[in-house]
């Protein structure tokens, strides 16, 4: 690596040119920013010239690191002594002996101090209704909702699911689990019957939280029909708590269904809850994310590690400092969410924005007057929904005032540079630095991120983040040469890192820890480092689709092709699309006797759009008569995905003849 190469130039903001493409190769951050930013005021105090020196100190010395952090940022019941127990590696521990709860650290701890009348949350509906929180205000009402599940009997360790749309209430409601010791498990408000029936069942939910409707994009989503219909035969829920959103017409079943506002008013909704001094590995939440088989992996984040890796990434990377106004676009059903809108900029203090709707609703400008509105300082969104907007041009963008706005972040699949440059010039007026951060549901944090003093090429994630030791190998683990694909693996634990896939730890091992020599995390993604030491992600090599960023796996889209009566076996693929990064195709064999149609194809696509929801459903179905196959028996959807590309098909040897 070269270390002259990114080193900043004399003015600030500048760009230095490469000399084939006419691009830059570089874009710098304004000087301001990197000599005001966290990440230097860290590295100054520890002695360091710059952060990049900073960041190879932590790699080296990184339960040190952790544990400063863990002292730093957040506050103990009782202090830790162990900092990493990794006598039963890979179920690594961290800081064991201590005692916390991350509610603590997001509200309790902040209303002792003047952020008590400080706003939390600025919250927006599609609409264009705006209701506002202090911390004390949440405070309160995490409070009163931890006393009502505490007086249905929720117990800490409990599993309690939660399916609303993007409203305070979904808040409010993981941090009242999270206060008494509970486990939450959200399921994205997008998903429908059949995925949040099979998460409700793995968790053994005795308590669903949901709504009588959401609004997206001017419509109304069916949430509690949904939940009837994903619990009609699932005897394990006895309480369906909801939120009144849309004010429809719902079924209320008697004596199971109960208004979260009737409970909300009764006295033992007590604003006064003590918080559940628990230990640092107690589980806080279940988030179930789309694995190569069909049922969904439930991993497993702790109230410790996970709140010590969320609130140190949030400060270093997007840098939130008090007069910040944070907003993360994403749904807090999502790691995005849980880590970068219900629990980081809570713990960190920050005021953030949280919007209920689309994008472009009512118009493409629908973000940019948000921004304008509250004077947003940081945008953190994924690269589908800037590509997207970038459809419909810049004069959106351009007739607001967007000159509050200094860092802006992108996440869930590759940025391309093209897009990246749109947000640069556009959003970012060349003045923000855009933080492309590679992370996953397993990792609870951001891994590979630039930090606001990274001289940035657009498309990559930088190098990794403080204390992470991150690499490309090859199947056998050994290094990748410069520029060539490999296995991206991350090398030692960190705090914020999953436990554990919940019930199954024999799935977890095999998943993450089998697959590279002993001892590497393997993420499931491929990538290839540069000369200057820069990851570049290239994307999934397991049978999980990214679809405008969401991650889903192609078993699960396939079984329920194959619940349609007229399906007899299905296989789905993902190809590459302009906005969405990757759609789904599907190969369809019918049963005998039964003839593909227009008619059927609509079918089958509204079928998986019922089952999986609407972001699963299929771009296109083809019919076929056969799938290409191992010979034993697997379907080689490589092969599917080379054809469809016009690609050469690769090593046939395996393929049944
Ligand atoms: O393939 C990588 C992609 O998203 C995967 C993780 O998906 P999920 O668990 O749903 O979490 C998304 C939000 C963190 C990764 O394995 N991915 C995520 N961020 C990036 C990315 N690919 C490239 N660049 C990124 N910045």
């Amino acid at each position: 690596m070269t270390e002259s190469r990114t080193e900043a130039p004399a003015t600030a903001g500048q760009i230095a040119a490469s000399g084939d493409t006419g691009e830059p190769a570089f874009y710098y951050p304004p000087q301001e920013l990197v000599d005001q930013s966290n990440i230097m005021a860290y590295a100054r105090e520890r002695g360091f010239a710059d952060a990049e020196a900073l960041r190879q100190w932590t790699v080296e010395n990184s339960t040190e690191f952790w544990a400063d952090m863990a002292r730093r940022l957040v506050d103990w019941y009782e202090p830790f002594n162990t900092v990493l127990d990794d006598s039963e590696a890979p179920f690594y521990k961290w800081f064991t002996d201590g005692k916390i709860n991350i509610v603590h650290n997001a509200l309790d701890r902040q209303v002792k101090t003047w952020r008590k009348n400080k706003l939390a949350l600025i919250w927006e509906s599609e609409q264009g209704e705006a209701k506002t929180f202090t911390y004390w205000q949440l405070y309160k009402r995490v409070n009163k909702f931890a006393n009502v599940l505490k007086s249905m009997g929720v117990q800490k360790g409990d599993r309690v699911t939660i399916y609303l749309p993007r409203i305070p209430e979904i808040m409010i409601a993981m941090l009242a689990c999270a206060k008494i010791g509970a486990m939450h498990s959200v399921v994205y408000g997008g998903f429908s019957v059949e995925a949040l029936q099979t998460r409700i069942v793995d968790a053994q939910s005795k308590v669903v939280i949901t709504a009588d409707g959401g609004y997206m994009n001017g419509k109304i989503v069916e949430l509690k029909k949904i939940t009837d219909d994903a619990i009609k035969h699932t005897p394990v829920v006895e309480i369906v708590i909801v939120v009144q959103r849309t004010g429809q017409e719902i079924e209320m079943q008697p004596g199971r269904d109960l208004w979260y506002h009737d409970l909300m008013a009764l006295p033992i909704a007590s604003p006064k809850c003590e918080t559940e001094q628990v230990d640092a590995e107690q589980p806080l939440f279940m988030l179930y994310t789309s694995g190569t088989t069909g049922t969904p992996k439930g991993l497993v984040h702790t109230h410790g590690g996970y709140q010590v890796g969320v609130a140190t990434t949030l400060h270093f990377t997007f840098d939130i400092k008090e007069e910040d106004v944070w907003w993360c676009a994403a749904d807090p059903g999502w790691i995005t969410g849980h880590s970068y809108i219900v629990y980081g900029p809570l713990i960190l203090g920050a005021t953030q924005v949280m919007y209920e709707g689309a994008p472009t609703f009512p118009y493409p400008n629908r973000w940019w007057t948000i921004v304008e509105r509250y004077g947003v300082t940081i945008l953190y969104t994924a690269p589908t929904a800037i590509r997207g907007l970038m459809r419909f041009g810049e004069a959106w963008a351009n007739r607001h005032d967007l000159s509050t706005l200094r860092l802006l972040g992108s996440v869930g699949e590759p940025i391309n540079p093209e897009a990246w440059r749109w947000y640069h010039r556009v959003i970012g007026q060349g003045n923000c630095p855009i933080m492309d951060t590679w992370w996953q549901t397993e990792t609870g944090g951001f891994m590979i991120t630039p930090n606001p003093t990274t001289p940035l090429k657009p498309g990559s994630a930088s190098r990794p983040f403080l204390g992470i030791d991150a690499d490309v190998v090859n199947e056998l683990g050994e290094p990748a040469g410069d520029d060539e694909d490999g296995l991206l693996i991350i090398k030692q634990p960190w705090p914020s890192m999953l436990r554990t896939i919940y019930n199954n730890p024999e799935r977890y091992l095999e998943q993450y820890w089998d697959k590279a020599p002993q001892g590497l995390y393997t993420a499931g993604d491929s990538a290839r480092q540069d000369d200057d030491g820069y990851f570049w992600v290239i994307g999934r090599i397991d049978d999980v689709i990214k679809v405008s960023g969401y991650r889903l796996g192609t078993a699960e889209v396939e079984s329920a092709l194959v619940s349609h009566p007229a399906v007899a076996e299905a296989a789905a693929i993902g190809l590459p699309h302009e906005v969405k990064g990757n759609a789904i195709h599907t190969f369809v064999i019918l049963k005998n006797g039964i003839e593909p149609s227009q008619d059927l194809e609509d079918e089958l696509r509204a079928h998986v759009g019922t089952m999986m929801g609407p972001i699963a459903k299929p771009e296109a179905v083809n019919f076929v008569p056969s799938l290409p196959k191992t010979r034993s028996g697997k379907i080689m959807r490589r092969v599917l995905k080379s054809r469809a590309l016009g690609l050469p098909e690769g090593d046939l040897s395996t393929l049944e003849s």
